[in-house]
């Protein structure tokens, strides 16, 4: 190790403290401490520092009403309003299934300091019947996809997962997959790549150490994704499959309808390069960012950078004018990002987020500190939206498709383990239902249907109380990804037919856990 090379670059970074401690490192802690070092690029770290400060002064100042444009009908899909068209993209999206066209890409990066795990969030048991993690939830989905566009088109086919991992979560994660086979997905269709990481820094963009030999690195945000596609040749891989068609998702919203054929059949056929799927905003206040023209560009203004009067402005129909809320769920040609990685990218900016971030203080002590006292520098996912040629908005129903797991379990919760269960088995009981089934209570008295909790991410009162009272309220039903993707398949097995909750359907059949002494 050169450590006089390594000293005068930091020097002329203006980020000599970081050595501070070097002298009473070991050995060992020295070496570790300097093949970190060597890697990095500080004056790029500054440049970040400095560019995202300024358009991060800009933001905060300036609101944008003045220049949004909701988004037009005519590049608009809606599951609701386009009711007659679904079949039609459902179809077309088989079909570029079958040609193996289709890839999916999880962003699975991220720390997930809200919910509070030491493990990555794609690992966690949200408590259904099945235990399934949510991993297991999206491989069995594209394992049943797989079998319905080869079983539409008779020819066989897959559909690669790409997942997004970084320096905090990639060992764990693959390690994971290895110890459940891949969740009967062939090893080869399941690639890991890992994106960058950033340290954190002060508000006068210096270094934070979170040990004395140790930088405060995070993850460089899920837009880090458009960096790492070309680092770690994902793109090339992509091309020599064959694929051109990529959904893009979050690894926490436990209703995700991974390679959702409708979604990648209706951006095919409008000839979009982008696409984003949205949920409707369900109040103004909702801290959820839409997605909207901006100086005739699209992109997705945050709930900050409004005022309340253009939050609350309403469409003729009575809806929020600006109700696309973005769900971090996105189509992109292979094409278009082939043009992010090699033109744009670099022009990305990073954002700033003021977190709480432990540092060691000139003793050495390891401070938490109660207040922020530096940023995260982060890319977000939808960064690129302003770059397409031709951008569509799909619009579905958010009881069907979005619950993100974000937080731990608390009184009155928001985005929980609980309310992505609770989620997850109201949808599955509407399956039932709609197959021709019906539920029952031990006396036999058929449960009436009507939804009994808030909408996906929610918690009433009413729920709350039950939860104080230990009872469980949605009923409780499970349907496995490997028995049905979205629904369908189901008339076979339960019309006409009562149940009694647990209702669990899988592979090996229906089961009603209590009848059956389980
Ligand atoms: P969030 O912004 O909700 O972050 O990520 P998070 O890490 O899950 O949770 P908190 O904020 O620390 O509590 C949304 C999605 O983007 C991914 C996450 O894994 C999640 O799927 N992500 C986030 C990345 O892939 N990389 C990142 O650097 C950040």
């Amino acid at each position: 190790m050169d450590m006089s090379k390594l000293a005068a670059r930091l020097a002329e970074a203006g980020q000599s403290h970081i050595l501070q401690f070097w002298d009473q490192l070991s050995p060992k802690e020295q070496a570790e401490m300097s093949l970190d070092l060597t890697s990095m690029n500080f004056m790029e770290i500054n440049t970040f520092f400095k560019n995202a400060m300024k358009t991060s002064g800009q933001c905060s100042q300036e609101k944008v009403d003045s220049r949004m444009e909701p988004v037009p009908r005519e590049v608009l899909g809606s599951v609701t309003r386009d009711h007659e068209s679904l079949k039609e993209w459902e179809e077309e999206g088989l079909r570029c299934i079958s040609e193996n066209k289709v890839a999916v890409l999880l962003l699975a990066g991220g720390q997930g300091t809200r919910l509070g795990v030491p493990y990555p969030k794609g690992m966690y048991d949200v408590g259904l019947p099945s235990h399934k993690t949510l991993f297991q939830i999206q491989a069995e989905r594209i394992r049943r996809l797989e079998q319905l566009a080869e079983n539409q088109h008779s020819r066989k086919c897959c559909i690669p997962w790409y997942i997004m991992t970084s320096g905090r979560t990639m060992d764990m994660t693959k390690e994971f997959f290895l110890q459940h086979k891949y969740f009967g997905l062939k090893e080869s269709n399941v690639l890991f790549f890992q994106q960058g990481m950033l340290p954190a820094v002060d508000f006068n963009g210096k270094i934070i150490l979170e040990g004395k030999g140790k930088l405060a690195m995070a993850p460089d945000g899920n837009g880090g994704l458009y960096r790492a596609l070309g680092t770690q040749n994902i793109v090339k891989n992509m091309e020599k499959r064959g694929v051109s068609h990529i959904h893009v998702y979050c690894v926490d919203n436990i209703l995700v309808k991974v390679a959702d054929p409708a979604f990648i059949g209706f951006c095919s056929l409008k000839g979009a390069d982008c696409g984003a799927k949205v949920v409707e905003k369900m109040n103004p206040t909702e801290a959820v960012g839409v997605v909207c023209k901006v100086d005739g560009r699209y992109q997705v203004v945050e709930y900050s950078e409004i005022t309340l009067a253009t939050a609350e402005k309403r469409s003729t129909d009575g809806r929020l004018m600006f109700n696309a809320g973005n769900i971090a769920n996105h189509f992109f040609t292979l094409a278009f990002l082939k043009e992010i990685v090699s033109i744009h990218e670099p022009q990305l900016q990073h954002h700033v987020a003021q977190k709480k971030i432990p540092y060691v203080n000139t003793q050495g002590q390891l401070i938490k500190p109660g207040k922020p006292n530096g940023i995260k520098m982060e890319k977000f996912v939808f960064d690129i939206f302003q770059f397409a040629k031709t951008f569509v908005v799909y619009e579905v129903l958010r009881e069907d498709e979005f619950s993100p797991l974000k937080n731990a379990d608390s009184q009155d919760g928001k985005d929980n383990p609980t309310t992505a269960r609770y989620a997850l088995m109201s949808l599955h009981h509407r399956w039932v239902l709609n197959a021709g089934g019906n539920f029952v209570d031990e006396n036999g008295t058929r449960i009436p249907a009507i939804p009994r909790h808030g909408p996906a991410g929610t918690v009433t009162p009413e729920v709350s109380q039950n939860l104080k009272d230990g009872t469980d309220l949605p009923i409780k039903c499970e349907i496995s990804p490997l028995v049905s993707y979205g629904g369908e398949g189901l008339e076979h097995l339960v019309n006409g037919q009562a149940f009694q909750p647990t209702l669990v359907i899988n592979e090996s059949g229906v089961h009603e856990l209590v009848k059956n002494g389980l």
